[in-house]
Formats: structure tokens, C-alpha cells, sequence
């Protein structure tokens, strides 16, 4: 959902702008531009397409040591070159480029325009360079013209701006990531960490409503009242390797690949030697005494796995809902002071997730973000944060993250069934064995997964239905996510007793069913599949490789281990992961950024 860079350094920065958008572009990738300060002004370069159309066309015309740089994914106009940030004022002296919505922008451009301002694009960015021109020119130094002109914002947004005749960029944020890196004298700005990376791992978390200044020399943070704020400087563990494509042909491979590693890092020091309990740094036996209900709120691939995190609460007799955030955010469940709101969220900056956390927030319940981004506004906002410690994931379609969060989701299932009831769940001891035992039998689909010579047979068809019972429905739910997301071809995911009462209309031998067994309710699955096969359609079971009775009732079975039934949905969803990167591949489809979608979206 757009990515906005910034450096300020000793020497020309537009290398370090293009390189931090590259690292940014799984945020956006229709159009990109970057601004520098330069001896004549600034300098703009800015095209439709992805960052290395940009790159083709940057000369040394813009060479700078105050840069920005921006990446697009379009929310108000088409992706041209026209709408392709950074945007100018009138006199072409201030550049700006902008994450985020302006709400407010259609009032502020007639009420611009009717002063004489020229617009040059669709974009409610553009307000923003001309409310700055129009500061100066009525007499504002620079840096009290920008907190003028961002003033009369409303919305969401992460800005920095160039204006000439300064020796710093500004920038700011409400609502919108953005963070600051820091390499001895060089500065860097981003909206999310893995952008600069490679550069620095020392980080600045700016606040809503701060405005911090990157000269060439260091910088400077103040808040929304123009007083100094010492926001500290973190150390984040990613290294540059992390967010690097090592050698596979796309990021979410090779995310696929790193499964067994972030869940090893997922439950590292959260289980109990013996297996018999959770050891949650922060929320040690007791935490959530007094909680007697959870709702978890959530978006996409997060959603899913909060829905599997709410059917392992279910089974263990505490009450649970899973909402969709943008649909919680309009029509908000009531809460009280006993309820517990788990904010699921890889990057903790989708807009639909924080609108509705804070109104779980101001209607008085207990909240947690569930989250892979230390500093992330989630984190921050909640009342308690629980990291999932996944590492950064580049893919667009977010694979590892979602096995971390059913890790650590599964080890808060067990602290709150034991808070919330009482008693430990039945079979805590299985459940957490299993759990450490995740990584390795990851690590065996990955190494025997036949994914790969069934994806030439099933890329092809007028559909594909994806079903489940109890942790399988989710997943079956993130498979047909997952296929459409990177294939752009019709999966749909459904509970799979829903199948019967309406999409069962749809199904011929031209739709492959995939059917997710987790070893309970296999009987009823069982039967829903006879449901399908009557009518031709092709089957494929996911199942453990010693469920015989599943095995023999198929076409054809993607196995994986034996594991606890809580836990198989974890195994089976890595091998419809795998379903759907090699259709995709065999497709040709851009895997890494599918067409129309953002990593994170920052906008309701
Ligand atoms: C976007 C991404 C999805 C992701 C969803 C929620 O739609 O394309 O892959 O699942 O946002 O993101 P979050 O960061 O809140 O988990």
C-alpha cells in the first residue's frame, strides 16, 4: 500500500532512495518516482511501473544528498506517470511524497485552485505540495510552513517532503508507518524496516503527530507542538540476509522454505521443559483472569489464522469469534471489560485492523496485538503485544507468517483456556509436544511434498473448491486465498458442510476439489466428498500420511505427518502453499507482487 523512502547523507543519496524502493516495492508497484535536492532545485524522475522502469530513466541530473522516493499502489487516480509521486507545487521548489488517504483533499484542492493553484495529477497528495507553497508564500519558514500545511490534513498519512532553499527534509506521520534509520551520519526513512536494511539495523519508532527533520549531519524529532522528543534508537535483529531472495526464484519460496525456522523461532523459550505449560514472558498463569470471551479481529491471511485460533478456543470451552476488521470497524460486536480483543496482524499497520482495535479499545476491552513488527502501530496501541518473531516476509501473499501465528496463537490458546476455565486443556501436554515437534515436520513436507507434479494437472479448470471441518476449514479457506492471490485463477474456500447448501451447484469434473482432513470430523468430510465425486469433480485430500481411511477414499492425497489434530492444519496449509506457487509458476504469474494487491494496506 505504497512505500515512501527518504535519505539524507555526506554524499549523492539516490542510489540509497532507489534501493530502499526496491526493498519497498512489495508495498506498491504500479508507479514509482524519486525527488532529490540538487544545485539547480529539485529534481523529480518519476514513471509508471515498477521501480526498475525508474530506475532506467534516473540520471545523474538528480544527484543529491537530500533525497525521497516513493512507490505506488493506486487508491485516487489510475497508475500514470502523472499520478506517480513525488508531487511538486506550482513553482516546482517543494516536492512531496505520501502514504496514506487524505480525506480531506477534494475541499482543500477546490479551495487551492480557486487561489490559483495548478493541479497536475488525480491525487490527493497533491494538496499537499501546494498547501506548503501556499504557506511560504504567505511569508512561513519552512519548517512551520509544513506543520501549517499538514495541519489542515485529515486522514491517514506518512509525508516527507523537499522544499528548496532547506538543508533537511521534513517528514511526518499520522496513522501511517514510518520509521527512521540510522547510519552513523547518514539518515534514512521509510515506511517499514526492511526498506534500509541492508544499510543499518538501528531504527527510530516515530510517534503519530511527530515531525523529524534528516539533515546530512543527523536528526531531529519533535512532536505535534514543535517541543524535542528523544524517541531512542532501537536495534532490530533482522539482518539484510533476511530480507534478501537467497538464490529462489521468488520471495515466497523462499518464505515457504523458511517455515521450519520461524517456527522454531516462534516457540523458542515459550514451552515448558517437560511440555506441561506455556512460558509467555509477559503473560505468565493469571494474565487474563477475569477475561470470559476473545474476539479476534483481523484481515486476509490473518484472518484465517484467527479463525483457527478461535476454533482451538471453541473446542477448549472458551468463547470466541473470529470478525473480518473492516467489517468489525462498521458494526462493532459489544465488548466489556471482559472481553479480550486479539488484533492479528503480520505488519501491524492494516488500517482495517487498527480502525477496529481502537474501537474495541474505546468501548472499554482489554486488547493484544499478535504481531511479527516490534514498533509496529499495533504493537503500540494495544494494551499487550505477543510477537510471532517470523522475520520479515516480503511475498505479497504472506505464507511463514501464517504459520507463526497459528504457533503463537495455539501457545495463548492454552494460557487463556487455563485462565479463562480454570483447568488446562485436556491434552495441553500432546498439544505443546506437537508444537515443538512443528518445525521438523514442516521441514518433511517441504522434502516430500509431490505438489509440484500435481500442479501441471490442476492449473487448469473452471474452478477450484477448497473445504474443511474444524482447523481444516480455515485452512481451507487460506488455500483458496492463497491460489487466487498468485495464480488470478477462481478458488473459493468454504466450510465443507456449506458446500451442500448452494456451491455444490457449481461443481463439475472441470473443478478440483481439494479437501482438508485434520483427523477429526473425517467421517462428515468424508461424506462431502462423496458429494462431489458423484458429480465428477476431481479430489485431492490433504491428509496425514496414516490416515488410511482417508487415503483409500480419494483420487489423490498430498500426505503429511502424523501430528496432533490441532496442529495439522499448520502441515496441510504449507502443501496447498506449495499447490499454489507452482501453479502459479507454471502460469507465469509475478509471484512476488500479484496484480492489484499490497502487502500492507494502509487505507479502510
Ligand atoms: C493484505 C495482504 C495479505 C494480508 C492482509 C492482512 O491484504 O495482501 O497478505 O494477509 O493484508 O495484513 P496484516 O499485515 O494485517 O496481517
Amino acid at each position: 500500500m505504497c512505500g515512501i523512502t527518504a535519505c539524507a547523507g555526506s554524499d549523492d543519496v539516490v542510489d540509497a532512495v532507489l534501493t530502499g524502493l526496491k526493498n519497498l516495492e512489495y508495498r506498491g508497484y504500479d508507479s514509482a518516482g524519486v525527488a532529490t535536492l540538487t544545485e539547480e532545485g529539485i529534481g523529480v524522475h518519476k514513471r509508471e511501473g515498477g521501480i526498475d522502469r525508474l530506475v532506467d530513466v534516473v540520471d545523474d541530473s538528480i544527484a543529491g544528498r537530500l533525497g525521497i522516493g516513493h512507490t505506488r499502489w493506486s487508491t485516487h487516480g489510475a497508475p500514470t506517470d502523472e499520478n506517480a509521486h513525488p508531487h511538486t507545487d506550482c513553482t516546482g521548489s517543494v516536492a512531496v511524497v505520501h502514504n496514506g488517504i487524505i480525506e480531506n483533499y477534494d475541499e482543500l484542492r477546490g479551495e487551492l485552485s480557486a487561489a490559483g493553484h495548478l493541479f497536475t495529477s488525480e491525487t490527493d497528495t497533491e494538496v499537499v505540495p501546494h498547501l506548503i507553497e501556499a504557506e511560504l508564500a504567505a511569508g512561513h519558514e519552512p519548517e512551520a510552513a509544513f506543520r501549517r500545511a499538514i495541519d489542515r490534513l485529515e486522514g491517514s498519512y506518512a509525508i516527507a517532503a523537499l522544499i528548496d532553499g532547506t538543508d533537511a527534509i521534513l517528514a511526518t506521520r499520522r496513522g501511517s508507518p514510518l520509521v527512521l534509520g540510522v547510519d552513523g551520519d547518514r539518515r534514512f526513512l521509510a515506511s517499514d524496516v526492511p526498506s534500509f536494511l541492508e544499510f543499518t539495523s538501528r531504527v527510530v519508532y516515530l510517534h503519530d503527530g511527530d515531525v523529524v527533520r534528516l539533515a546530512t549531519d543527523g536528526h531531529e524529532v519533535t512532536d505535534a507542538d514543535g517541543d524535542p522528543v528523544d524517541r531512542g534508537i532501537d536495534t532490530v535483529d533482522w539482518g539484510s540476509e533476511d530480507a534478501e531472495r537467497d538464490g529462489y526464484d521468488h520471495y515466497m519460496r523462499k518464505e515457504i522454505s523458511e517455515q521450519p525456522d520461524a517456527l522454531e523461532r516462534a516457540v523458542r523459550g515459550r514451552i515448558a521443559d517437560d511440555d506441561r505449560d506455556v512460558v509467555l514472558e509477559d503473560f505468565p498463569p493469571g494474565t487474563f483472569d477475569g477475561i470470559s470471551e476473545v474476539h479476534f479481529l483481523s484481515c486476509g491471511t490473518s484472518h484465517h489464522a484467527s479463525l483457527y485460533a478461535r476454533q482451538l478456543l471453541c473446542d477448549r470451552g472458551v468463547p470466541a469469534h473470529a470478525f473480518t476488521a473492516g467489517e468489525y470497524a462498521t458494526t462493532p460486536a459489544p465488548v466489556s471489560e471482559e472481553t479480550l480483543v486479539v488484533a492479528v496482524t503480520q505488519s501491524g499497520e492494516t488500517a482495517d485492523t487498527l480502525a477496529s482495535l481502537r474501537h474495541a479499545d474505546a468501548a472499554g476491552a482489554r486488547t493484544l496485538a499478535v504481531t511479527n513488527v516490534v514498533g509496529s502501530t499495533a504493537a503500540r496501541e494495544a494494551d499487550d503485544a505477543l510477537f510471532i518473531r517470523a522475520g520479515p516476509e516480503i511475498g505479497v501473499a504472506a505464507t511463514k507468517t501464517f504459520s507463526s501465528q497459528v504457533a503463537v496463537l495455539a501457545l495463548l490458546v492454552e494460557r487463556l483456556t487455563e485462565d479463562v476455565t480454570g483447568t488446562p486443556s485436556d491434552d495441553r501436554e500432546g498439544m505443546l509436544s506437537a508444537l515443538r515437534a512443528l518445525p521438523s515436520h514442516v521441514g518433511r513436507v517441504l522434502e516430500e511434498s509431490t505438489a509440484a507434479s500435481l500442479a501441471g494437472r490442476y492449473g487448469e479448470a473452471d474452478g477450484r473448491f477448497f473445504i474443511g471441518r474444524g482447523v481444516a476449514y480455515p485452512v481451507a479457506r487460506e488455500g483458496a486465498l492463497k491460489f487466487k492471490e498468485i495464480t488470478y485463477e477462481h478458488a473459493e474456500g468454504f466450510a465443507a458442510g456449506e458446500l451442500k447448501h448452494g456451491p455444490l451447484a457449481l461443481v463439475t469434473r472441470d473443478t478440483p476439489v481439494f479437501a482438508v482432513f485434520s483427523g477429526r470430523h473425517d467421517t462428515k468430510t468424508l461424506n462431502n466428498v462423496e458429494e462431489v465425486r458423484s458429480r465428477g469433480a476431481p479430489v485431492v485430500a490433504v491428509a496425514s500420511e496414516r490416515n488410511d481411511r482417508v487415503l483409500e477414499s480419494v483420487d489423490e492425497c498430498l500426505a503429511v505427518p502424523e501430528t496432533h489434530p490441532d496442529l495439522l492444519g499448520v502441515l496441510a496449509n504449507v502443501q496447498l502453499q506449495l499447490v499454489s506457487y507452482h501453479v502459479a509458476d507454471l502460469l507465469d504469474r509475478s509471484i512476488d507482487k500479484p496484480r492489484n494487491l499490497a502487502k500492507s494496506v494502509t487505507v479502510e
